[in-house]
């Protein structure tokens, strides 16, 4: 079924899918995956039929034209698409595929900074009164020489770089191939929002808005770091000034989306929607369970942590504000080997899909995950990336030939286990891929999972029981086993069946209001009346 341009709210329930394009499927051989490749992938996402993921949006990483010091997020022009991965026309081609079945597109939103090859930063550095020099932060050295501060950059290192041709600084939060835009001059908004009239006025449906939390810059000379992207961030008030603007930039064109980049905890969620008016972002992602905290490890799979996070996500967010919930992305290791300490990441990534898909909350999930893509080790030679991201990027693995069904040449990473697979995944009933195609559409049919209320019914030791509602529709229980022994919820009498569990052995016993769920070691369900 096409999209319909009447359904405005459509991203409320929908399931969004993340493309990491360089990696999804490689249309012409040269080992990079490209648009021509998602456009030949677009029924295995989509095709209306349930042997599909059906999945209703797609979020595409950074096709932009770009040296690809940070793989496309240094964007040296924002309205084109790199030769690399295609051209505008294949670009519209991959649009109207998705439309046709059924699958927005969302595209990522460079916002903080542009690469150092973007003709602005080019014009910028050419002479202190270029006209784009303020489109940038620029300071004089410290007395005595050196950077004007000490704040450091994300990936490590001074956030500053000394333009030796004219003496001063420029500041990056992230590489120095990426100089941070300055979102307090008017022309910069300006031509920001330009940016993103042109790609809404191609069809694009919405954006994932990259990095906002660095948009604010701590005042000049203070003695802070640029805002790290992994650590307790904090969103400025001027953060979500400029994402109202970009908002109202989006309420020109009906039916579209923005979805805000942010490594802070729940309580700082609200600040990305613009609180209670809900006027900046219509989504920040919650990234509570793959965010490193503040002892350095990720969220453990832990059912009382689990259900203390959703508590203070309901309680920090706006009334009417979703959350969108991810557990995998391009930039932090696979869920399957985060969790994966005794051996055990496999089972947790079939709860997980239940859970991410069952949770009140927009799921956006990241390719591969659906077929539990562990995280590859690296050999030095074949690293990539700055940021040491490489081992969950690495290419879609559709089928076992040597290609994988990713490219008919060298992959620009190397592959995973040759056993993870779409092709056989696809013909086994008991699969991941099996699981998350069942829970997607199982999904659209329960008006409960989709956008109901969300009520934690039970918390016990190793378990968590949420109970989700919508007017004039069945009930739906989400219950969650993080233990590696079995456990028991209790069950008042209201749900008597199982309408899908990660586990053969998720059983029910006793009769009517003495019912019993036993749950096996790491294992999730959904249950009906
Ligand atoms: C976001 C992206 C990440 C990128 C960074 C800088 O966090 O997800 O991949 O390196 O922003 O643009």
């Amino acid at each position: 079924m096409p999209v319909d341009p009447l359904d405005v709210d459509w991203w409320r329930e929908a399931v969004i899918y993340q493309v990491y394009p360089r990696s999804f499927a490689d249309g012409d051989g040269d080992g990079v995956g490209d648009l021509r490749g998602v456009i030949a992938r677009l029924d295995y996402l989509n095709d209306g039929s349930e042997r599909s993921l059906g999945v209703d949006a797609i979020w595409v990483s950074p096709v932009y034209p770009s040296p690809m010091a940070d793989f496309g997020y240094d964007v040296a022009d924002h309205c084109d698409v790199d030769p690399l991965f295609g051209d505008l026309a294949t670009f519209d081609l991959l649009v109207r595929g998705c439309h046709a079945r059924g699958i927005r597109v969302l595209l990522d939103f460079v916002i903080n900074h542009t690469s150092d090859q973007h003709p602005w930063f080019v014009d910028a550095r050419a002479s202190r009164g270029s006209p784009h020099r303020d489109w940038y932060y620029w300071r004089d050295p410290a007395p005595g020489g050196g950077p004007p501060d000490d704040w450091t950059a994300v990936f490590g290192g001074s956030a500053w770089t000394l333009d030796v041709a004219t003496g001063q600084y420029y500041l990056h939060s992230f590489l120095p191939q990426q100089p941070d835009l300055n979102w307090e001059h008017p022309a910069v908004v300006d031509a920001m929002g330009d940016v993103l009239r042109f790609w809404m006025a191609r069809g694009v449906d919405g954006f994932r808005v990259d990095a906002v939390q660095q948009l604010a810059k701590p005042d000049i000379g203070a003695d802070a770091e640029v805002v790290s992207l992994i650590g307790e961030g904090r969103i400025d008030p001027r953060v979500t000034g400029h994402l109202r603007t970009v908002r109202r930039v989006l309420d020109e064109f009906p039916g579209r989306v923005s979805i805000a980049e942010a490594y802070v905890p729940p309580e700082e969620l609200a600040a990305l929607y613009g609180g209670a008016a809900l006027d900046a972002m219509h989504l920040a992602f919650h990234f509570e369970f793959i965010r490193l905290t503040a002892d350095g490890a990720y969220t453990p799979w832990d059912a009382p942590r689990m259900a203390a996070l959703l508590r203070r996500t309901q309680a920090a967010l706006p009334p009417g504000a979703l959350p969108c919930y991810a557990l995998a992305n391009h930039d932090v290791p696979r869920f399957r080997s985060r969790h994966d300490a005794d051996g055990r990441g496999p089972e947790r990534a079939r709860a997980s899909a239940l859970f991410l898909l069952g949770v009140r909350g927009v799921p956006c999930m990241y390719a591969g995950e659906e077929i539990g893509m562990p995280d590859v080790v690296i050999p030095a030679e074949r690293r990539r990336d700055p940021g040491g991201r490489d081992g969950a990027r690495t290419p879609m693995q559709w089928d076992r030939s040597a290609g994988r069904g990713f490219t008919s040449g060298h992959p620009w990473l190397p592959f995973g286990p040759i056993e993870v697979d779409v092709a056989a995944q696809l013909d086994d009933e008991r699969s991941l891929l099996s699981l998350y195609r069942r829970a997607i559409w199982l999904r659209k049919a329960e008006p409960a999972l989709r956008g109901g209320d969300q009520a934690i019914v039970h918390e016990g030791a190793s378990t968590l029981a949420l109970r989700r509602q919508a007017p004039g529709a069945r009930p739906v229980l989400l219950a969650l086993n993080t233990a590696s022994t079995p456990a028991r919820v209790p069950l008042d009498g209201e749900f008597a069946r199982v309408l899908l569990a990660s586990d053969e052995h998720v059983q029910l016993k006793g009769e009517a209001s003495a019912r019993t769920l036993v749950l096996p070691a790491l294992a999730a369900a959904w249950l009906v009346p």
